[in-house]
């Protein structure tokens, strides 16, 4: 049935995304503490998820919203690049970490975008997590 996939398909994002940002935290501690292979191999890890996020994300997206109209198409494209915005400064903050660079700017844009997307993501548009 055609609601049973949009219905794992929210899941699967929330999984991915979920899996992530684990994934993104347990790189920057390997980083911080030098670990310098282990940290080499969790980012690969972590960079194919970053493809199963953008994946389900853009199913999610061609599913539901690619023939919407009006506020519910806007806010379902500014989700979608809040999404990759989110991804984009998870490598700003380990590029900087990993460099011994100040990490702030990527940090600031992490939590900006993060916030966009879960207002966005659970707030206000409506596939819900039991849609
Ligand atoms: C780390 C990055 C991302 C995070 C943290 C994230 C987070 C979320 C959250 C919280 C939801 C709501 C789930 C629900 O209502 O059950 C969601 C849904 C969605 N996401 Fe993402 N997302 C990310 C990346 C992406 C990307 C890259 C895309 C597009 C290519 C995308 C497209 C969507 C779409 C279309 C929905 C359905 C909106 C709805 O009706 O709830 N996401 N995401």
């Amino acid at each position: 049935m055609m609601s049973d996939v949009f219905y794992y398909n929210t899941h699967l994002h929330i999984t991915t995304w979920v899996i992530g940002i684990i994934l993104f935290l347990v790189v920057l501690n390997l980083l911080k503490k030098s670990n310098e292979k282990a940290a080499k191999i969790t980012h690969m890890v972590l960079r194919l998820f970053y493809l199963f996020i953008i994946i389900t994300g853009a199913l999610l997206w061609f599913n539901n919203y690619s023939q919407a109209g009006g506020s519910l198409f806007t806010e379902s494209v500014v989700k979608s690049l809040a999404g990759v915005w989110v991804i984009g400064a998870m490598e700003m903050v380990l590029g900087a970490t990993k460099r011994g660079k100040s990490a702030f700017a990527g940090w600031l844009q992490l939590i900006i975008a993060l916030i966009l997307v879960l207002a966005l993501g659970f707030g206000k548009l409506q596939l819900g997590i039991l849609p």
